[in-house]
């Protein structure tokens, strides 16, 4: 049987699935978690298609990101892709900055990940994020950053498959829910 596992631009086709998964409690952003869960779902209902354009914004044109204590900070270009087998399966975001690495302060990493808890176990994340490497690679990246918490063992193994090597550790501020976290670079 051909593999039926593919990253998809958010489309029309697509939504009723991703939106089943909100609506099951699950969150396509682990710093935000239900926060994240619940404004997507308003956005979803008040204009399903603006919400699917949002999703993809190389060119950072969105309006600034609201951080969980409700302040804002500037938009990053990036875009999202969902993981789908024939089914849903889980949300990969990528953001940069044009020109450098280096991310602002409020940026956890180049990549977020999640799958839903029922399509866990197969290494989904990490075909995902093997597949966008290349792009990354292609926006003239020589690397990028990515951040998972020690005890987060799937994030870390996901991370590791794809050539990820552990920097350093770091203090999460305040917005990000504190606590330390590891710092892993994949070169590209
Ligand atoms: C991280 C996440 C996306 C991984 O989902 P997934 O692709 O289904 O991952 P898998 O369950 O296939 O596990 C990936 C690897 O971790 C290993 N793993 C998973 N849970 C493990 C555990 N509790 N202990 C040891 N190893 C574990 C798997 O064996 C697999 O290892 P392998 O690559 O050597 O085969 C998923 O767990 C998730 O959505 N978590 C919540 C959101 C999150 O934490 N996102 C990352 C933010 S940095």
């Amino acid at each position: 049987m051909p593999d039926p596992f593919r990253l998809v631009t958010p489309a029309p086709v697509y939504l009723p699935a991703y939106r089943a998964a909100l609506e099951e409690g699950w969150s396509p952003n682990t710093v935000l978690g239900a926060i994240a869960t619940h404004r997507e779902l308003d956005q979803i209902d008040r204009n399903p298609m603006a919400f699917l354009i949002s999703l993809d914004d190389p060119k950072g044109k969105g309006p600034p990101i609201v951080m969980k204590d409700g302040t804002t900070r500037p938009r990053l270009p990036g875009y999202r892709r969902w993981m789908w087998d024939g089914a849903f399966c889980g949300s990969i975001g990528f953001r940069w900055q044009e020109g450098t690495a280096a991310l602002p302060d409020h940026v956890p990493g180049h990549v977020g990940f999640g799958v839903v808890p029922w399509k866990r176990g197969h290494g989904y994340a990490a075909r995902a994020l093997a597949a966008l490497l290349p792009d990354a690679r292609g926006r003239g990246l020589p690397w990028i950053e990515i951040t998972a918490d020690e005890d987060n063992v799937a994030s870390r193994r996901t991370i590791e498959r794809c050539g990820g090597v552990l920097i350093g550790r770091f203090e999460k501020d305040a917005a990000h829910g504190g606590g330390e976290s590891l710092r892993y670079r994949i070169t590209l």
